[in-house]
């Protein structure tokens, strides 16, 4: 995946989208512009942004209110990104400094609020009921991940049940969002709309795993973030829980502390330690699985470009290197 737009067919709504969203940015307050702009225009993939427009063009609804919807999507997901680098405590997102980092962490949690309270004003513009049903319960879904999460800082005994319900929570639920909008806004039946929305959130699972693997092993550069986060905030992440359990008894003590202790001192010693058991390739294993239950989440869906770029996202979602 890069900057560019991912597939060229959608290069015309997704720049929609984007004029949409630097539009709606806008705020008399100083600052929000400010840091609003900054996020913004950092880049980022839109990924949840795509989906939306795909899941409605696969329907024939892929006009202003799905570019609106698709807007709302991005506003929501960056509301939680700035929230959850002061949570992390990150310093780097989409190749530069964090919001955080630039202008603190009061700023940036007040501009996430505000991002998220812009989200909802735009929802009672869309002004359909089920729309809204979906997007509150959205958000709310989110923080309960991000809740539940912090729960599992520094707990080594964190189960991989309980790993996928946060991963479940924080990140897929936002790509369920997406793709079952789509079938919303396409006026389809709720089957066809519970295939949609499973079809995102096999897709989500998959994309926060693999955001779990590149933690520890991508390119900063490429990737746009600092490696090794996770590891500093002592997050239970799958490769940590598999090399735990299938590791010597050694290994699992190391880490045990690392969890426990968090920074980034054993940083070098927990990656052997996760390579040594496979656990990248346990993780990677279960995020093409979760993109091949995507996929075939599809199957009742018309023959479209639009299905079929969704069928590639979720290979890409796998392979992805940022
Ligand atoms: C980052 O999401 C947060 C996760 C759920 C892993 P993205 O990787 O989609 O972030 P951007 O929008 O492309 O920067
Ligand atoms: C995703 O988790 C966060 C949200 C869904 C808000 P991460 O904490 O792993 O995301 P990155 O790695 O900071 O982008
Ligand atoms: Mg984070
Ligand atoms: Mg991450």
């Amino acid at each position: 995946m890069s900057s560019k737009p991912l597939f060229n067919e959608m290069a015309a709504d997704m720049q929609a989208v984007d004029q949409l969203i630097i539009k709606r940015l806008q705020s008399d307050v100083v600052l929000i512009n400010q840091m609003g702009h900054y996020i913004v225009n950092s880049g980022g993939k839109r990924l949840r942004p795509m989906l939306v427009l795909l899941s409605a063009g696969a329907y024939d609804a892929l006009d202003a209110r799905a570019h609106l919807v698709a807007a709302i999507i991005e506003f929501i997901h960056t509301a939680t990104l700035l929230h959850d680098d002061v949570v992390d405590e990150s310093r780097m997102r989409r190749g530069k400094e964090t919001a955080n980092e630039l202008w603190g962490n009061e700023a940036s949690v007040l501009v996430g609020d505000f991002l998220y309270s812009r989200a909802f004003e735009m929802m009672v513009e869309v002004g359909d009921m089920p729309v809204m049903d979906i997007l509150s319960h959205t958000t709310n879904t989110i923080a309960e991940g991000e809740v539940m999460q912090l729960m599992n800082v520094h707990d080594a005994d964190t189960t991989e049940q309980r790993y996928l319900d946060v991963i479940r929570s924080k990140t897929a639920k936002l790509f369920e969002a997406a793709t079952r909008l789509g079938a919303v806004l396409g006026g389809r039946s709720r089957a066809e709309e519970q295939a949609l929305a499973a079809y995102g959130m096999h897709l989500g699972t998959a994309f926060q795993l693999i955001d779990d693997v590149l933690d520890y092993e991508a390119s900063e550069e490429t990737l746009g973030k600092q490696l090794g986060d996770d590891l500093a905030e002592g997050k239970p992440t799958l490769p940590l829980i598999y090399a735990m359990r299938n590791g010597s008894g050694m290994q699992a003590k190391l880490i045990r502390r690392a969890i426990e202790e968090g920074g980034r001192d054993l940083i070098n010693e927990v990656i052997d330690a996760i390579n040594d058991t496979g656990a990248m390739d346990y993780t990677r294993e279960m995020a093409q699985q979760e993109a091949g239950r995507a996929i075939r989440q599809l199957e009742g869906l018309p023959f479209s470009p639009y299905k079929q770029m969704m069928i590639q996202l979720a290979e890409l979602s796998v392979k992805r290197d940022h």
